[in-house]
């Protein structure tokens, strides 16, 4: 039997990649200005990204928001994926992390559909109001913000949007009731939230891999 190890469950995680992703010049290329410019590599895994790109198309969306850019590589996932005409908007709080994402993603050849707003998410989020609504929303901030970050997914979608929130399993901290870490605790809310807030109808998957121990929560705005 292999044993269900972080070791393990990286190689395996990397099989699935390897079998049904493959590689991309400008995905890798990204990852590795992120990595040069000394940012933390907590990128989705390409599995993931490519789950982001599929949820994209299958929905339709044309008009993504992601909240958390860091050096685009998600951004650049789905920005592949919402076509010719289609939009992403990312909003990144640190200046220096959106000036990588903005090298990387125009190098990919999207930069035409993307738009960077750098901000915090509390201060960016209500200057989207009153504009066309977001098809799909992707989450992936500060997990202390989840709670206000879903808040304004609700208020920038339309009933259908799809709400995609990541990191929700945070090595199954999130059912320790002891934990005093803010980024569990904020990932707890948001789930909560998700749970009990009559706009979302929501679900969630554990998932091992390259990350570890964690999972992702899917919305649907109704
Ligand atoms: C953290 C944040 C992420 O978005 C992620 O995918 C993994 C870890 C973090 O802040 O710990
Ligand atoms: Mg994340």
């Amino acid at each position: 039997m292999v044993e269900p190890t972080l070791e393990n469950w990286r190689a395996a995680d990397d099989f699935l990649a390897e079998t049904l992703v493959g590689h991309d010049r400008a995905l890798e290329a990204a990852l590795a200005a992120q990595r040069e410019a000394g940012m933390p590599e907590i990128e989705v895994a390409p599995v993931a990204g490519k789950l982001l790109n599929l949820l994209v198309r299958m929905s339709g969306a044309r008009r993504v928001l992601e909240v958390g850019t860091l050096g685009g590589y998600s951004t650049i996932w789905m920005a592949r994926a919402v076509g010719e005409g289609g939009r992403v908007v990312t909003i990144e709080a640190e200046p220096d992390n959106a000036a990588v994402a903005q090298r990387s993603i125009d190098a990919a050849g999207v930069g035409d559909r993307v738009d960077i707003l750098v901000g915090r998410g509390a201060d960016v989020l209500p200057t989207l109001e009153g504009k066309e609504p977001f098809d799909l929303v992707f989450i992936d901030a500060d997990k202390e913000s989840n709670t206000l970050y879903l808040d304004w997914a609700a208020r920038l979608g339309r009933p259908g949007t799809v709400v995609v929130l990541d990191n929700v399993g945070r090595d199954g901290e999130i059912v320790n009731p002891g934990s005093t870490d803010s980024k569990v605790l904020g990932t707890r809310e948001g789930l909560r939230m998700l749970g009990e807030d009559p706009r979302f109808d929501a679900t969630a998957l554990q998932t091992v891999g390259l990350k570890g121990w964690d999972g992702t929560a899917i919305a649907l705005v109704v």
